[in-house]
């Protein structure tokens, strides 16, 4: 069987050690010559390159690997680039929540002020990336989990239209779909979903059973009668359990399909307004939680020398999905996996170049997405009215317009105010000056 070389870009990713136990689990089905990890900050990722050479020495002696910042070691000869990066790390991710909450808005990373704030951010490095990555390996498959995935991929879209080997994706639905599977009591990896939507912004309408009974009204049922959960529930914060939970009262609200966690946001802002603590956000929850643990962990083991009786990974549905994708299209399994891709046509009555998200299956040449056909009123005018918000931060970051932003930022559901929106675009422009293009 071929053995494949992968470059994962922002190895010192809190994601990392987990994503690196998922490529281990598979090394039979999925097998690797090479393995190297990237970043721009060496002393980060050095943490997390211990902790692989120990993990690697004692699960797969036959990898090569290393981690470097040097791009031409890291991005010659691969066949697949994993990302996720997060340029500004933590600490910017802790003023697009801040900023947006101190003047009266949703602060969160990927949704509303917070989420084009991380967008603005993040095109120019994913740009820059993907040239370098290029120049190097043009036939690379590119796996992007980099987030505001919407935004990203929709950049990216645009500043590399005819690069067909770029694939954002996003692991929420897969774990919406362990979690369905946790409430029925059944295998995950059965289900064939329908999902239609936006990252961050969609919804499961069907979900067919081997057999291809739909278990959507079943599972609305159970939700109803036990409320709902993640599937990790028990590794999760607080937060995220509130998340889950209020998936009952969306599906009060909005019966029809199943919701992504992140549809709270803009259902219910007012809501999640009074909720949300300004002193004390998800950023400063990770860095107390998350990635604290994390690198203690790796610190830990890199001292002991072996990852015997390790925790160093709860949630395995991230690593497992990307390395899952990257298989389904190695082999050609033509697996479903939902994923952001152009719509043109899949929900027939949405503009063409909308970036959307809904299930495909994943092969040698790609995926294929399946369509939905004609949308409802009520998800047609939230779709597009969040498609407009992305497609205008993105306009704005390329035309370096003020009036853009400000017109994106008005349009989100989590805003809404034109003067409160300015006010926000201000504070943050005054936050992102290492990192965004002028907006004149
Ligand atoms: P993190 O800050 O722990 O890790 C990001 C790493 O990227 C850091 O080590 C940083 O030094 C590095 N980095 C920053 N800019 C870089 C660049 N230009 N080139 C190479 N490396 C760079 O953040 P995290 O919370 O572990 O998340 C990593 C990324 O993955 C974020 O964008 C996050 O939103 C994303 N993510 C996405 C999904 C999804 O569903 N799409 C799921 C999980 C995480
Ligand atoms: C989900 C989302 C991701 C997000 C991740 C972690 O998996 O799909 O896009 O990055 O959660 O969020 P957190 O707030 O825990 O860093
Ligand atoms: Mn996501």
């Amino acid at each position: 069987m071929k053995r494949y070389n992968i470059v994962l870009v922002g190895g010192g990713s809190t994601w990392t050690p987990g994503l690196l136990q998922s490529l281990t689990k598979k090394k039979e089905e999925f097998p690797l010559a090479r393995l190297v990890m990237y970043d721009i900050n060496a002393k980060r990722q050095e943490v997390i390159g211990e902790f692989a050479k120990i993990l690697f020495r004692e699960k797969y002696p036959e990898l090569d690997f290393e981690y470097t910042t040097d791009e031409e070691v890291a991005f010659k000869d691969v066949d697949f680039v994993f990302c996720q990066m997060r340029t500004g790390g933590y600490e910017m991710r802790e003023k697009d929540e801040k900023i947006p909450l101190s003047l009266g808005a949703i602060g969160q990373e990927t949704c509303g002020a917070g989420g084009f704030a991380y967008g603005m951010r993040s095109i120019r490095d994913m740009i820059e990336l993907i040239n370098n990555v290029r120049k190097y390996s043009p036939e690379a498959w590119i796996l992007n989990y980099t987030n505001p995935a919407a935004i990203v991929a929709e950049a990216v879209n645009r500043a590399f239209p005819e690069d067909k080997r770029i694939l954002n994706i996003c692991d929420q639905p897969v774990n919406l779909l362990r979690s369905y599977g946790r409430l029925l009591g059944m295998d995950p990896y059965e289900f064939e979903p329908i999902y239609f939507g936006l990252n961050h912004f969609g919804w499961f309408t069907h979900l067919y059973d081997k057999d291809g009974n739909d278990l959507v009204p079943k599972i609305k049922e159970i939700v109803k009668e036990r409320g709902f959960k993640p599937a990790d529930a028990e590794q999760r914060d607080q937060s995220w359990l509130d998340t889950y939970a209020i998936v009952e009262d969306m599906l009060k609200d909005f019966p029809d399909y199943l919701p992504n966690t992140y549809l709270q946001y803009y259902y219910y802002p007012e809501y999640k307004l009074k909720k949300l603590n300004p002193d004390y956000t998800r950023a400063n929850e990770v860095m107390n939680g998350r990635e604290k643990r994390v690198f203690e962990e790796c610190r830990r083991i890199a001292k002991m020398g072996t990852t015997e009786g390790s925790a160093v990974v709860h949630n395995d549905a991230h690593g497992d999905m990307i390395v899952e994708v990257a298989e389904s299209i190695a082999h050609n399994r033509n697996k479903i996996y939902i994923i952001i891709t152009e719509n043109n046509g899949l929900v027939a009555n949405v503009q063409d170049d909308a970036m959307v998200e809904v299930a495909a299956t994943l092969g040698a040449n790609g995926p294929r997405p399946m369509g939905v056909g004609k949308i409802g009123t009520f998800y047609k005018g939230m779709m597009e009215q969040q498609m407009a918000y992305e497609k205008l931060t993105v306009d704005a970051y390329f035309e370096g317009s003020y009036n853009k932003a400000l017109q994106a930022l008005t349009l989100n559901r989590t805003i809404v105010d034109a003067k409160k929106a300015r006010k926000i675009l201000d504070a943050l422009i005054e936050a992102n000056k290492e990192y965004w293009p002028e907006l004149k």
